[in-house]
């Protein structure tokens, strides 16, 4: 689908848009009817080239948790880096500029195999912060990676390098993991193309909580320990781990029942398999607790964290049993951009900002706000179902078919109009006529879901301004819905 993407009135955008197709293959991005071109952000806004802003519903990718630009972050970042004084002669109030050094002292931007004082740091403060949260008594070492899918892939080979025998991994189907090696390998199901034969899935449940309604129903253990059951049965002592995600990211956004993830979890704690826990998107807040095992009453041998962990930075790590990880030999899970200085300055940045501004607090009455407006958006005859963990910062809200459309169909028209705005203004802005503002949204997860997963950040007023943008844009396709895209 490697549509030309132009929008009305957006002349610089599609300029920019246009040279990046020329430039750049397609397989770069996921499919997003909107091709939004960010010029500048700052907290929970973006701005297009021209000028017009947009509530970032997206965090990139659920990674700029904090939002973007923040002062204090930054301030953190380049100061365990230790670039206050090339800064202050560079920007500072008396710009001088006139150093003759061409070179100045601070942390290097790589060491690899050397270590930095600044890495060794970000590997205690995330272990004790770990350690102090329920459940996570075995966060013993931290394993960097520069990204999610290479951070999976690391807990997968530390997880088999712990015997010859133990070579089956078992994984929750229709996860999500990552596109590369055996972090793909877990995704998806068994009925994907080339699928490796040392995994095997198991069932997730999707239909027993389709919908936040269902949030609080009974739930039957019984089908999954069976299924688990057949394994052990076929395998025996083979299983070396099994990995799932807190909730089902990509696959749509479903959050399961605690009995769900605690009943694997006792699983595999009664059969020596190693419980491992993918917190990549998880991590940092989106399930309503710093950590997803906390939400869920976990206590994983490995937690994989990524995404959030750097706000924008790219870093991941497997963080869990220092005897699993120590399976793995010197170099075996070495490469150029782990616990490189710049991952480790970000990351103490990001768990200092946690701590000090207190962020899941200030989270929780915008995440109800939020809520609230997204169970309104069920009314229109296209919404079918809304997903997410109470108190948390990340919705699925899921389109289904209705006036000779389909349900991806309504998902990305939701996704278009919201981005392209141009609603009446509300007398919360105080104004009359239209307002420019839009909401930046990827495209659709399984085709029909779009995730709602703003910076935790957002404040109570953002909150409400922005629902009531996501219901006019919903209004708005409800006269002119097919016409409007
Ligand atoms: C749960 C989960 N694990 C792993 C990954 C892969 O992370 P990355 O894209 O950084 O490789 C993702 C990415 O979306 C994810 O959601």
């Amino acid at each position: 689908m490697n549509k030309r993407i132009h929008h009305p009135k957006e002349e610089l955008s599609n300029q920019i848009r246009a040279g990046m197709f020329q430039t750049e293959p397609k397989s770069l991005r996921t499919f997003t009817p909107t091709q939004a071109v960010l010029a500048e952000s700052s907290g929970i806004y973006h701005w297009t080239p021209e000028g017009r802003r947009l509530y970032d519903f997206s965090s990139g990718v659920l990674v700029a948790n904090l939002g973007h630009n923040s002062v204090s972050w930054m301030d953190r970042f380049f100061g365990h880096m230790g670039y206050q004084s090339f800064l202050a002669e560079r920007v500072g109030p008396q710009t001088s500029n006139t150093s003759t050094q061409p070179y100045f002292r601070a942390a290097p931007l790589t060491a690899y195999n050397a270590i930095t004082p600044v890495e060794v740091k970000a590997n205690q403060t995330l272990l004790e912060l770990m350690r102090s949260r329920p459940g996570g008594a075995r966060m013993e070492k931290v394993l960097w990676a520069a990204s999610g899918s290479e951070a999976v892939q690391k807990s997968l080979w530390a997880s088999l390098a712990r015997s010859k025998s133990k070579d089956i991994i078992v994984a929750t189907r229709y996860g999500f993991h990552g596109k590369k090696g055996l972090s793909h390998a877990i995704t998806g199901s068994e009925t994907d193309h080339e699928r490796d034969p040392r995994v095997r899935f198991i069932s997730f449940p999707m239909e027993e909580r389709r919908d936040v309604s269902q949030r609080g129903d009974s739930f039957d253990f019984a089908p999954y320990a069976l299924e688990l059951n057949a394994l052990k049965k076929e395998f025996g002592d083979r299983i070396t781990a099994l990995c799932t995600e807190p909730y089902l990211g990509g696959g749509g956004s479903y959050h399961p029942p605690k009995a769900y993830l605690q009943g694997l979890q006792n699983f595999c704690r009664e059969h020596d398999i190693l419980f491992l826990l993918d917190e990549v998107q998880s991590n940092f807040g989106r399930t309503g607790s710093l950590f997803a095992f906390e939400t869920y009453g976990l206590e994983p041998d490995l937690v994989i964290l990524g995404k959030g962990l750097g706000n924008g930075v790219p870093v991941a790590a497997v963080v869990g049993r220092g005897d699993v990880l120590e399976s793995l030999d010197y170099g075996e899970a070495s490469d150029t951009w782990s616990a490189n200085p710049l991952q480790a300055a970000a990351t103490l940045a990001t768990l200092e900002e946690f701590h000090e501004l207190n962020i899941l607090a200030t989270m929780k009455a915008s995440s109800a706000l939020l809520e609230e407006g997204l169970l309104k958006l069920k009314q229109f005859p296209f919404v079918a179902h809304l997903r997410g963990e109470q108190g948390g910062m990340v919705w699925g809200l899921e389109f289904k078919d209705h006036d000779g459309l389909t349900g991806p169909e309504w998902a990305n028209r939701f996704v278009l109009a919201s981005y392209l705005g141009g609603f009446p203004k509300t007398d919360l802005e105080s104004g009359q006529g239209q307002s420019s503002d839009g909401i930046h949204f990827l495209g659709p997860l399984a085709k029909k879901v779009i995730r709602i997963s703003p910076p935790l950040i957002i404040q109570p007023q953002q909150a409400r301004d922005a629902t009531l943008l996501m219901y006019q844009a919903a209004q708005s396709l409800m006269t002119d819905g097919v016409n409007r895209c």
